[in-house]
């Protein structure tokens, strides 16, 4: 299953360091290509030399060590690197790479790291629970690092605790789901609306919202990546067309209807996570308003809700709708999946500064109309698209399967 892939293996000072070697045999045994890096605390617990016969690669606990050709060791391996694992990883490990310390070899190879970061701490509970360690775990996350939760068990210290490193084989198969791309959306014909609509005033003003079009871009993508056929319709956003999706730009909230009632029929999933504007002036003027010298006002109406007719009409389509709240937020989600007949919404606080409108983290939770609510930490929206399309897949599923029952 991991044939091609290349995998760092980070070894601390834990005394689950021993379980390192059952993960490099069992990566190996998967084809994958595992390279070691090891602390000097790491080996005072497990030997370079066990590493390195596991491994079949030379193991490195050094910076400063240059290869035949004068470059740099560690910088080369982590070039080619397609997955950083550090298990274990200590509390010192973790604190160093939230701070951006680089006074090792693994710590300065986390720092140029481009590719994922998976991190499988081990340490007595009480370290594990400590509010400093979890503030690091919490910082690590919404940067793009993924872990593997410790388990609860009996430590070294002799306590009960959670703490204990996590099971090899969760471990082993939290690598294949980083790795190995599920494609299990292959033969879904998604369709994602994205960004913002703007709503003429004159012919340079207009109203809008502050979406910038990245939630639902990470769905597009997320979608494709995973096999599907996908068709984005987005708001004006400046993000870059994702590879391989069909981008249907539109301006306003009409055309953005337009467009889905167009694309609907081929759509066996739809996502509407564009800000779609509620309102619209009355009149549009066709020349620049002038200055009058005067308080003006200005007569609204609504333009019809996108997902409500969908929802009237969805067939055996999944509909999927977001729900941007500021207050009472799971009820008002709650309210708008019943009211638009969706199968799942997805709400977010977009008064949070980390989640909403124009950042990369977003802090959502996915309520289905089975009435299973699933509270999401924060993390990056390519995330939290993921996280989307596992409730969908479940969701089909589980409705399929009593289908057929
Ligand atoms: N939506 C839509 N058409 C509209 C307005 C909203 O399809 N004219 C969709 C959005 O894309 C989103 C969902 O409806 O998926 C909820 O949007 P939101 O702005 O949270 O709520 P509204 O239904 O507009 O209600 P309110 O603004 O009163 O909260």
């Amino acid at each position: 299953m991991l044939t091609g892939k290349r995998i760092i293996l980070g070894v601390t000072g834990s005394i689950a360091a021993y379980k390192a070697a059952e993960i490099v045999r069992r990566l190996k045994s998967a084809n994958a290509d595992v390279t070691i890096v090891m602390t000097k605390a790491g080996m005072e617990f497990i030997t370079p030399l066990t590493m390195q016969t596991l491994s079949c690669n030379p193991v490195y606990t050094e910076t400063f060590v240059l290869q035949k050709d004068s470059r740099m060791a560690h910088i080369e391996v982590v070039k080619a690197a397609d997955l950083f694992l550090i298990a274990p990883a200590t509390a010192n490990i973790i604190g160093k790479i939230a701070a951006g310390i680089g006074d090792d070899i693994l710590t300065t190879i986390v720092l140029s790291a481009k590719c994922p970061v998976l991190i499988a701490p081990a340490m007595d509970s009480d370290m594990y629970e400590n509010p400093i360690v979890q503030r690091n775990i919490a910082f690590l996350k919404e940067r793009e690092c993924r872990f593997i939760e410790p388990e609860e068990g009996e430590l070294a210290s002799g306590i009960i605790g959670k703490g204990r490193l996590a099971d090899v084989d969760k471990i082993v198969s939290s690598v294949i789901d980083i790795l190995v791309v599920k494609k299990d959306l292959k033969g879904e014909v998604v369709l994602v609306t994205a960004g913002p609509t703007r709503e003429y005033i004159d012919p340079v003003r207009f109203i809008s919202n502050r979406s910038t079009g990245k939630m639902g871009y990470a769905i597009a993508e997320a979608a494709k990546s995973r096999g599907a056929e996908v068709m984005l319709i987005s708001g004006h956003s400046s993000l870059q067309r994702p590879k391989d999706v069909e981008l249907i730009n539109v301006v306003t909230a009409d055309e953005m209807r337009e467009e889905v009632m167009r694309n609907i029929e081929r759509a066996t999933i739809v996502i509407m996570a564009a800000a779609v504007s509620d309102y619209r002036p009355i009149k549009v003027s066709q020349d620049k308003l002038k200055k009058s010298g005067k308080d003006i006002s200005m007569g609204f109406t609504e333009v019809p809700d996108i997902l409500s007719e969908i929802g009237r009409n969805k067939g055996n389509r999944i509909i999927v709708g977001f729900a941007a709240e500021t207050s009472d937020i799971i009820n008002n989600a709650m309210y708008k999946l019943k009211e638009k007949n969706l199968d799942m919404i997805v709400a977010n606080d977009v008064s949070d500064t980390d989640a909403g409108f124009e950042v990369d983290t977003n802090i959502v939770t996915i309520i289905d109309k089975d009435g299973i609510v699933a509270k999401l930490d924060k993390m990056p929206k390519k995330d939290v698209a993921h996280r989307i399309f596992d409730r969908i897949v479940n969701f089909k599923r589980r409705h399929l399967d009593s289908i057929l029952r």
